[in-house]
């Protein structure tokens, strides 16, 4: 067991100055082909690599790991992990990370830029000006809605649900509601500003209703036919989290039969592929997943996977301790199970 190096694998052209951070520690197989891969060919990339450095494209479960012994470490690039099967890596005592906090709030950012682009009907607004349809303007022309003194609902209130809240209470006067699997403690429901309600006055008294929850089998179609018909008439609807989290077909009825007044989505069931129904629609604002999309916070985020990984696999200044592990208690359990080292938890890199 000399000294071979780790190798690591990552998946995207990422920013290549960071990436390449790695390369003190581990042999590095970078790609500059932005790729989308099949479970195949993930599993074959897998193979014979210590680590990987990954995006929510790459979903990775058992199939995927299973010819992968020396795998150790999965840094994912996003905050969202549901493209990781995540009882599986601990399984397999695969430390697997994300990347909160720094992109908190620029998504938070994103969120309100959709939400006052569906309110206020701008991309629309847009199309018909660039249709040479301004000779036909009337007093009534895009009349949308007002965001300021409205009622803003949050479904979903982590950290970048906090950070719409916030700028909507303090920054629009707005008067903002939200629901959550758990309430808020008081004090920082107080300093964001938002009042907990149960889900169905949610839905009942939001002008706008923005999503910003974890996507998983409880809020697969949270926002379905049902629930779209208890939303206010005439509201708006913004989705920054996962698309999964609604029916988009539903969606689509509500936004044509003028139940909704408009909707905002940054993120779809099939991305990239965006359903006929939606593209149809006039009262739609559709952006292809840019919610961290800012450059310093893009580069942030692969920083932290980068330190992520270097630390799962044992290097730099947080050895064994990733600063945003997902698994590392179910890691640890499942390698103690194992061959345990007088009851201590067995670091990652003398495994
Ligand atoms: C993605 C996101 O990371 O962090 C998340 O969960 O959805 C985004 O920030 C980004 O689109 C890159 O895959």
């Amino acid at each position: 067991m000399a000294d071979r190096r780790p190798k690591v694998w990552v998946s995207q052209p990422l920013f290549d100055d960071v990436v390449a951070q790695l390369g003190q520690h581990f042999d590095l197989d970078m790609t500059d082909q932005v790729t989308r891969y099949t479970p195949a060919q993930l599993a074959e990339r897998l193979a014979g690599v210590d680590g990987a450095l990954i995006t929510l494209n790459e979903r990775i479960g058992a199939a995927e790991i299973a010819s992968a012994p020396q795998l150790r470490a999965i840094a994912n690039v996003g905050v969202g992990y549901n493209n990781l099967d995540v009882e599986a890596l601990s399984a397999a005592g695969i430390l697997a990370s994300n990347t909160p906090d720094v992109l908190t709030e620029t998504t938070a950012d994103l969120g309100f830029a959709l939400l006052m682009a569906t309110a206020r009907r701008v991309t629309e607004a847009e199309r018909w000006l660039r249709d040479g349809q301004w000779g036909q303007w009337s007093f009534q022309t895009m009349l949308g809605a007002d965001i300021h003194g409205s009622t803003l609902g949050i479904l979903g209130m982590g950290r970048i649900g906090q950070g719409i809240a916030r700028r909507g209470a303090l920054g629009f006067g707005m008067r903002v509601l939200y629901h959550n699997r758990s309430r808020l403690p008081e004090a920082t429901e107080a300093e964001v500003g938002a009042q907990y309600v149960d889900l169905d006055t949610l839905l009942a008294q939001a002008d706008h209703l923005v999503l910003v929850l974890p996507y998983n089998a409880s809020s697969h179609h949270i926002i379905d036919a049902a629930a779209l018909a208890k939303m206010k008439p005439g509201a708006t609807l913004v989705n920054i989290a996962r698309g999964g989290i609604v029916d988009e077909l539903a969606l689509a009825d509500a936004l044509a039969n003028g139940r909704l007044a408009a909707a905002g989505l940054d993120v779809f069931e099939g991305e990239p592929t965006v359903r006929p129904e939606l593209l149809a629609l006039r009262n739609i604002v559709l952006t292809p997943h840019i919610g961290s999309a800012s450059q310093a916070t893009r580069r942030a985020m692969v920083q932290l996977a980068v330190d992520n990984l270097t630390a799962a696999l044992g290097q730099g200044p947080d050895a064994g301790h990733p600063p945003s592990a997902i698994n590392a208690a179910a890691v640890a359990a499942v390698k103690t199970g194992g061959a345990t080292v007088g009851g201590k938890k067995i670091d990652d890199a003398k495994r």
